[in-house]
């Protein structure tokens, strides 16, 4: 059994993790090749590129991604490797580029992967052996998933459930207002768990209080009846033509609720008042609540009634992680007349600055080797929870996967 199957076999479910899981850099890795290599991950908003050679780059661990979009408004993804002697071919963090050219000895590929040109290669080479090899990527709603894996896992279940949720906000129709990324000093899980309970809301943010409720109920995961409050916003935004019922897939890994804001509450601002004047999506009122959606490993969100928030998260080290978060507005919306950037980001801004200092409080902690796991809060914490035990199991899962076959 690996150090790693040994920390899992171990595990009180009902206690926080032990230190290894956040610092060592064996565990780091097999999340790495058990989840993110694996899994479906949330890269970018398909608003992004919006022109033909429109790109972005993408780090992985060990992974370096294109993504752009094709003369036929096809977005793909490549891995971001020369097919010659394997440069890095984009180096900027987004751009447009007519053909993807490698800087090295140029060799030109088309923006579907194809290679077009490379100089001097003799007549027996075939450029159609050496095209850039692609990730898998799909469209969902006007988010672009990706998946590193060479099979990828079944994305169908997943959109087919979440597209009736995300189409009435019409992203297609974004644009990018703003976007903000940060590394946080700590584990990739302790950004997820810190994210998945508003136990320490009350006191980290008080900006984000004033317009959402700390209520566990709406942060956690649901057990029991749903309160009347929230079925009562339910049905209003259902009858309204936005799904909205909690769902939580049967395996853990994502789930879909318009929740409530505070009474009067419509966006994420000072004032609760909406941020943006003309929205984006088709919300017939201001206060919809948000649409919260989580995928894990690499996206939560907040999808509002005059705007939306995506979250991506990346891990870069095992006690360090990328937070990058871009704010969707409708595209026709004219900043200094619509919206002003400012009012739109300054909740979620304070907020992330938050959660990073937490976050990274937390890591401290835990590097200590005094650190021994505590208990989860049963009222607060049963997200935590629900997060750690799909960890858990994923992990397990890819560990062993002869062991679970045969079982
Ligand atoms: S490594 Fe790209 S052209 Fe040589
Ligand atoms: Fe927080």
């Amino acid at each position: 059994m690996s150090n790693v199957q040994s920390l899992l076999a171990r595990r009180n479910p009902a206690y926080a993790l032990e230190q290894a899981f956040y610092t060592d850099p064996d565990v780091f890795q097999a999340d790495l090749e058990a989840i993110h290599y694996r899994d479906w991950l949330f890269a970018i908003p398909a608003c992004e590129l919006v022109k033909t050679g429109d790109y972005v780059t993408y780090t992985v661990g060990a992974y370096q991604v294109i993504i752009v979009r094709g003369a036929d408004n096809q977005i793909r993804a490549f891995h971001n490797n020369c097919r010659h002697r394997g440069s890095i071919i984009c180096k900027a963090a987004k751009g447009n580029s007519p053909k993807l050219v490698c800087p090295y000895h140029q060799w030109t590929y088309e923006l579907d992967g194809s290679l077009i040109w490379a100089r001097d290669m003799g007549p027996d080479f075939d450029p159609k052996q050496h095209g850039l090899k692609t990730v898998h990527c799909r469209e969902l709603a006007g988010l672009v998933y990706i998946c590193l894996a060479d099979e990828a896992p079944d994305f169908d279940t997943f959109a087919n459930k979440a597209r009736p949720y995300l189409e009435p906000h019409d992203l297609s129709n974004a644009k990018v207002a703003f976007e903000s990324t940060i590394i946080e000093k700590g584990n990739w899980k302790l950004v997820w768990e810190n994210n998945r309970e508003c136990y320490h809301c009350g006191g980290n943010h008080p900006s984000l209080c004033r317009t959402f409720p700390d209520d566990p109920s709406v942060t956690g995961i649901e057990g029991g009846e749903t309160p009347a409050f929230m079925q009562a916003h339910f049905d209003r935004c259902e009858a309204a033509g936005m799904p909205s019922q909690f769902y939580l897939h049967d395996d853990g890994q994502y789930r879909l609720a318009r929740m409530p804001l505070k009474e009067g509450a419509e966006s994420y601002t000072l004032d609760g008042k909406s941020a943006v004047r003309r929205f984006l999506g088709r919300s017939p009122f201001a206060d919809a609540g948000t649409l919260l959606k989580f995928h894990y490993p690499s996206t939560w969100n907040h999808f509002l009634a005059d705007h939306s928030i995506v979250f991506r998260i990346t891990p870069v080290s095992p006690t360090e992680t990328e937070v990058t978060t871009k704010w969707l507005v409708n595209k026709d919306a004219v900043e200094g007349v619509d919206y002003d950037v400012k009012r739109l980001t300054e909740v979620w801004m304070a907020t992330n600055d938050e959660d990073r200092r937490v976050v990274e409080d937390n890591q401290m902690g835990i590097n200590s080797p005094a650190y021994v796991p505590g208990p989860y809060s049963g009222i607060q914490e049963s997200g935590v929870l629900q997060f750690t035990d799909w960890y858990c199991s994923t992990l397990a899962r890819h560990l062993a996967p002869d062991t679970m076959a045969a079982e």
